[in-house]
């Protein structure tokens, strides 16, 4: 795992978003798996920026999400195929067509996870999986607890992801119990991973996943076996890491070939 420390949350958005920009650059046709929640709203925003300066053409990218609750209209402002269209699809000007969220409207949840799953292995493999981190360690909606070999499928989600996500909804309660998530497995298949996390709640999550044992009840402790997971998180986000000198270190004297897709 490569762990990078910076600053301030900005500083995050803009590191993730000039990777992203690389790769599509250097891939236009590239497959991206997308996260929701408030962490990549900056680093979308930046996208955005990036688009309608043409500085990167995302034309002819395809995207795969994520989650989505079950039981949500798609029209319901906190859905997840909601929040993408406003804040990523629409101004970017993709087509419905090449952005793939699971419905989680489907009368068969289980038909719609397996067909989510073929989808991405008929387009994959994903070229870079982005993603945030739940306050336990989650990773899509995989709760701790999580089969570390799992696949898309319907999860329920914990009292504190209810209330970390209540916001849009007015309270815990209204929050949807169960989701669909890409599972663990189908997220460690993605050839690279980006993973920011920003904030002092974040700062055990992230202490776990990168120094911690491999464990289910730490669903983002698996990437400690990716071979190519990036993370990058705040000074707050970073302040529960023991070694964080050293990741300081490897990062500041990168050798500059290394560095190279950040350009
Ligand atoms: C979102 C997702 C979740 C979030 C995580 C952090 O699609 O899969 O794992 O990335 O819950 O959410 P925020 O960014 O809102 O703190």
């Amino acid at each position: 795992m490569e762990v990078i420390i910076v600053k301030s949350s900005d500083e995050v958005a803009d590191l993730a978003s000039r990777r992203i920009k690389n790769l599509v650059e250097k891939k236009p046709k590239a497959i991206l798996g997308l996260a929701t929640g408030n962490t990549p709203l900056t680093l979308y925003a930046q996208l955005i920026e990036y688009h309608r300066q043409s500085l990167v053409n995302f034309s002819q990218i395809t995207t795969f999400n994520l989650d989505e609750y079950v039981g949500l209209d798609p029209q319901h402002r906190a859905s997840y195929c909601h929040f993408m269209k406003e804040n990523l699809f629409g101004p970017l000007g993709l087509d419905p067509g090449q952005c793939f969220i699971p419905n989680g409207m489907a009368n068969d949840i289980a038909a719609e996870c397996e067909a989510y799953e073929k989808k991405i292995h008929q387009k994959g493999p994903l070229d870079l999986q982005l993603l945030g981190i739940g306050r336990e360690g989650h990773i899509g909606f995989n709760e701790p607890g999580s089969s570390l070999g799992s696949r898309t499928r319907l999860k329920t989600l914990t009292e504190t992801t209810r209330q970390d996500n209540a916001s849009q909804f007015g309270s815990p309660q209204d929050v949807p119990l169960h989701v669909i998530t890409m599972g663990v497995q189908t997220i460690m298949e993605a050839s690279e991973i980006l993973l920011m996390a920003t904030g002092l709640g974040k700062a055990q999550a992230v202490a776990s996943m990168v120094e911690g044992p491999l464990s289910a009840s730490v669903p983002a402790s698996v990437l400690q076996f990716h071979p190519k997971t990036r993370v990058i998180v705040d000074d707050e986000a970073a302040s529960k890491l023991s070694r964080k000198a050293y990741y300081r270190e490897v990062y500041a004297k990168k050798p500059p070939w290394q560095s190279a897709d950040f350009v």
